[in-house]
């Protein structure tokens, strides 16, 4: 991709040579040091196919012990890492950018243990997020957190990532629903910090720095998280609105109105919808033909069906008189339910079925949030197919501009102004994908240089050789070392 070709490779690092694979070996065995050309290229490539790295070794440890002594190994040698989870990231920063060794604990899938009582499930980091939503689902919880990229997401990768996704509106972000974790430093000190309490004020809460640092400080091993009990009243509801304004004040209504069993508030333009209608197997228009220019899906969670049914009957009727919504659909069963989450989990894969995209994540106030997506169109004319998504009730917009190919004179009118129209708005420039490899550059859009020469030191702190996901999350500048 462009961005990869701007950088260097870091001088300091190592390049592998056969006695490192020997060591590795004797650490991990034979069939966990991975040189299969096959398997390399697909770890080397990010999901959306734009950042592609040349390592030349994958490996896949089967405990803490054992990422311990590869981090350690790797540090004394000054062999960069890239920690590996689904690559599902979005940021470029789960794949290489040189031939730094990709470590991948999806084979650490073990759950270790579940409170019935309180909920906190404690886990290996490597289980992917799907498998730990039927687990809980089996035992009567849910898991605080899902994503269109649950089959192959792992929760170490969540964690790493901060990820938000479809039920934060409800459950709030990971840096709350995160009790505890393990995590192996660079070089190679293993932190345990997988406690369990609710409540621990004792000292510096050192697990944050975790939670979203997407392996820049370590490798996140072990994971205990909080879920909470599934109840047994879902409702899901596609609707239609006539223009932006009414989206706003459709979700202003639902949080009043539905209070607390409101569960998810995604919108979707009609742009991103044809996309998905267009591109996506299986998807069906929920509606009765005619063009909106916006849809929301709205879910509801409680504990009694008739109490939630009737609450959510009277907001729909409501909003439908008042005019803020134009028409809509209420799921009548659980199939229905999720061939409408399909329509919405769908849209990043239909985009990339559709061509070259160039993804935003921001975080800008609901009121501004659209203008963006408007002045962008005014911009790229007929160029680009410019869509707005996401998860309006976080206030969190997914800008993606569609081209038949990647084109830098495309790139060039979408950015800085993309950034800069962000931080006019006081909005964060990636609201839950995380920087990567992608903004590395650009975090100053978001943060005073005060406070990233603080994450710089912190940095230098834990992981003094860089070797941990070099390139990514802070400026070159300020995270090469001197
Ligand atoms: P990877 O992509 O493998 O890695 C992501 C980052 O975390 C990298 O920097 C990597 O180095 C680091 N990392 C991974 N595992 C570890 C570990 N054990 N220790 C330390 N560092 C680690 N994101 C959202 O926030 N909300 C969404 O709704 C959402 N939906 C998505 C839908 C689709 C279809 C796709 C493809 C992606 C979506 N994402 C979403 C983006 C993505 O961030 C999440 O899918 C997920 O959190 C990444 O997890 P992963 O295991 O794939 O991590
Ligand atoms: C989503 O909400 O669908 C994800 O964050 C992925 C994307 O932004 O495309
Ligand atoms: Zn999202």
């Amino acid at each position: 991709g462009s961005a990869t070709t701007k950088i260097q490779r870091n001088p300091i690092f190592s390049t592998i040579n056969s006695d490192d694979i020997n060591h590795f070996r004797e650490i991990l065995g034979e069939k966990n040091v991975i040189q299969d050309e096959d398997r390399l290229s697909a770890a080397n490539m990010d999901w959306m196919r734009k950042y592609k790295g040349s390592s030349k070794l994958l490996l896949q440890p089967r405990s803490t012990e054992e990422v311990s002594q590869i981090l350690k190994y790797c540090n004394s040698r000054c062999l960069a890492v890239v920690p590996q989870g689904g690559n599902t990231g979005l940021v470029g920063g789960s794949v290489p950018v040189f031939d730094e060794v990709i470590i991948n604990i999806g084979s650490m899938n073990n759950i270790i243990s579940f409170d019935k009582v309180s909920g906190i499930l404690v886990c290996e980091a490597g289980c992917i997020l799907e498998n730990l939503i039927s687990f809980v689902d089996n035992q009567g919880f849910i898991m605080p957190l899902d994503l269109g990229a649950k089959g192959s997401c792992q929760i170490g990768g969540n964690i790493s990532t901060n990820a938000g996704g479809l039920r934060l509106v409800r459950y709030g972000s990971l840096h709350g629903n995160v009790l505890g974790l393990e995590a192996v430093l660079a070089n190679g000190t293993v932190l345990d910090m997988l406690g369990t309490l609710r409540k621990d004020n004792t000292g510096y809460d050192l697990k944050h720095l975790f939670i979203g640092s997407e392996g820049s400080l370590g490798v996140v091993t072990k994971v205990s998280i909080l879920t909470p009990p599934k109840l047994s009243s879902v409702n899901v509801a596609f609707l239609a609105c006539k223009d932006y304004l009414s989206c706003q004040k459709l979700l202003l209504e639902a949080k009043r109105k539905l209070g607390e069993i409101l569960s998810a508030f995604e919108f979707i333009d009609n742009q991103s919808f044809n996309v998905v209608l267009n591109h996506l197997e299986g998807a069906r228009n929920p509606l009765p033909p005619s063009m909106h220019n916006f849809y929301v899906l709205i879910e509801t969670t409680g504990s009694d069906e008739s109490y939630d049914k009737e609450k959510l009957e009277a907001f729909l009727l409501h909003s439908m008189e008042g005019g803020l919504v134009s028409d809509g659909v209420l799921a009548q069963d659980i199939n229905q339910a999720s061939s409408f989450w399909h329509i919405r989990e769908g849209i990043p894969e239909s985009i990339m079925k559709a061509g070259a995209v160039y993804k935003y994540d921001l975080s800008i106030p609901v009121e501004k949030m659209y203008d963006l997506v408007e002045e962008m169109r005014v911009r790229l004319g007929h160029s680009a197919k410019v869509m707005g998504y996401g998860h309006l009730g976080d206030s969190n917009l997914h800008l993606n501009i569609s081209t038949p190919q990647y084109d830098d004179a495309i790139l060039a009118q979408i950015e800085p102004f993309v950034y800069e129209w962000t931080s006019k708005h006081r909005g964060s420039i990636s609201a839950e994908h995380g920087v990567g490899l992608m903004k590395a550059n650009k975090i100053h859009y978001s943060k005073s240089a005060e406070t990233v020469q603080l994450m710089a030191s912190i940095k230098k702190l834990l992981d003094p050789n860089g070797i941990l996901n070099p390139y990514k999350v802070l400026p070159g500048s300020l995270a090469s070392s001197s």
